[in-house]
């Protein structure tokens, strides 16, 4: 028996990288999955990738609005949520002294806000033994300069993760954290650092960036009853970038 089957999981920000990677694992392990995203060409592209796999909803991961109609379409269409990844997120990268007020916003918008807006609203619909998993990152752990609004959100995505375990143990749900490292995806490109984003790479002691699939499995052993006794956690997958000092 596959590990999700007749399980129904929700993967926020599905549409390209470690959302996508994310989508597609749920299905092969027998999951009904339904994936947001904002963007109407990525949101079509994901469509004809999962093609059949999944079910794919424009909607947008910092409004209030967009997320309950999500949860009540979700809550009509299935009844119940067994696994809930809030992974959608955007990087806005610029010193404290020069970035402007609007990035700062929208980085606490659609990386803290949502979130936070999105437990409150799925929580009721989330099954006893269901859980919830978010998308934090390594830069919450590190003093990097440029890192000051995005890394920030992802502080306060951490913490958050921590308040919602509490307030979710009585039910039955469990909630955790992945914090990834630098994982080779759009999002770079993004903000044009597909280049600098390899000049990390020295930094990383296997040598190497990330793919979104090794993000992937991480998620799903969160949101499986091979974690059944984690809640409140956060698993960093980085390489050792964080805790090792790659050989020169
Ligand atoms: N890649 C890394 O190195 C890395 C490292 C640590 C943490 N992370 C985190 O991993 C998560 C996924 O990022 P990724 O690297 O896979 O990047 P990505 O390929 O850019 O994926 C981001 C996803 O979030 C969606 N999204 C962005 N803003 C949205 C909004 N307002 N509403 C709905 N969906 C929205 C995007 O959809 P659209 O195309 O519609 O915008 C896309 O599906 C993010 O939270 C990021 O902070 C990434």
């Amino acid at each position: 028996m596959k590990r999700f089957e007749n399980k129904v999981a929700v993967v926020t920000g599905g549409t390209t990288g470690i959302g996508l990677a994310t989508a597609k694992l749920f299905a092969d392990e027998g999951a009904k999955v339904i994936v947001t995203g904002a963007n109407p060409t990525t949101l079509a592209a994901a469509h004809a990738e999962l093609d059949g796999k999944a079910t794919v909803i424009a909607s947008d991961a910092g409004s209030g609005d967009d997320i309950q109609r999500l949860a009540e379409r979700v809550a009509k269409e299935h009844g119940v949520v067994d696994a809930l990844f809030l992974n959608a997120g955007v990087t806005r990268y610029g010193l404290i002294a020069s970035m402007d007020e609007a990035a700062f916003d929208e980085s606490i918008r659609v990386n803290l806000k949502g979130p936070w807006l999105a437990i409150k609203h799925f929580a009721p619909l989330i099954a006893r033994g269901g859980s919830i998993v978010l998308n934090t990152s390594i830069t919450h752990q590190l003093g990097q300069p440029y890192t000051g609004a995005y890394a920030a959100s992802k502080a306060g995505l951490r913490s958050l993760a921590q308040t919602a375990a509490a307030e979710l143990a009585s039910a039955g749900v469990r909630v955790n954290a992945v914090s990834p490292g630098p994982i080779d995806t759009p999002i770079h490109a993004k903000q044009g650092l597909e280049q600098a984003i390899r000049g990390v790479i020295p930094r990383i002691a296997l040598g190497r960036l990330g793919q979104p699939i090794e993000i992937a499995k991480v998620v799903l052993f969160l949101a499986s009853d091979d974690a059944a006794f984690m809640t409140g956690e956060e698993i960093v997958v980085d390489g050792g970038m964080t805790r090792l000092r790659a050989q020169g």
